[in-house]
């Protein structure tokens, strides 16, 4: 329950089928076929895909819900955050209203409104800032548009799976410090969040800052998975 989808639906509509729900994720395009099947099996990349079909509540106590991606350009980061969506999205995680509203035939109006999150939702770091500025000056003159707070609000209460790809992009500063630690109450929620980023852990400090490196430092919260180039491509 929450206040993007301020009541539950009992029932699936018949518009929110797996095929519907993998096209409204945010995923970037040609990604259709990006599943755990394409990837080499390695350790890390079956325990990703654990991970992601793991039920919460009967989940293991210890299970971090943050996962943090990291490797050069081309080491498959995107992709594994993608198949890990695809659990998710085949087994319609999260609020069963906000599927059924994000996959109805008719589109919500994308000038107003910006993409409403569904909830496995993906977004680069970049795309989220546009999103943001956006909503800065649009929700000004629109009282339907959400404000920059309240989006990140929605970002932290509504998703069930939250993809952040290329986090490092931009380099550090003091905004975007308090963006992501405003999404670490995800940790708190128990709700699953991926971030992605070319840069590396000793590098995050400056990066991200002292606070954030400190608790992505914690393995109770944070799994980080190093990738190494090229092994994922095809
Ligand atoms: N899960 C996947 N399924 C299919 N192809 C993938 C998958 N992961 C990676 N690839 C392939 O490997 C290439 C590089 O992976 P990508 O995830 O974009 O790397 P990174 O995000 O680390 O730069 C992609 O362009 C894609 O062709
Ligand atoms: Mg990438």
């Amino acid at each position: 329950m929450n206040e993007l989808w301020p009541f539950e639906d009992k029932v699936r509509h018949p518009t929110n089928t797996p095929e519907r729900r993998w096209q409204v994720c945010g995923r970037p395009p040609r990604t259709d076929d990006y599943s755990f099947d394409e990837v080499e099996a390695t350790s890390e990349t079956a325990w990703l895909q654990r991970w992601s079909s793991l039920i919460w509540s009967r989940m293991e106590v210890g299970v971090p819900s943050s996962v943090i991606l990291c490797g050069p350009s081309g080491a498959g980061k995107t992709g594994l955050a993608i198949s890990a969506m695809r659990v998710r999205v085949q087994g319609c995680a999260g609020s069963l209203a906000g599927w059924n509203m994000m996959t109805d035939v008719i589109p919500h109006p994308p000038v107003t409104r910006g993409p409403l999150p569904a909830p496995v939702w993906f977004e680069t770091w970049l795309d989220l800032q546009a999103r943001l500025r956006l909503a800065r000056r649009l929700s000004r003159y629109h009282d339907d548009m959400p404000s920059p707070d309240e989006m990140m609000e929605e970002l932290v209460n509504c998703l069930d799976l939250l993809v952040l790809d290329d986090i490092d992009i931009g380099g550090y500063s003091p905004a975007k410090e308090i963006d992501l630690l405003t999404l670490q109450r995800r940790i708190d929620l128990r709700k699953r969040t991926i971030y992605t980023t070319n840069a590396l852990p000793e590098t995050w400090k400056t990066q991200f800052g002292e606070r954030l490196a400190d608790r992505w430092s914690d393995p109770r919260f944070v799994q980080i998975i190093a990738l190494e180039r090229p092994s994922l491509r095809r």
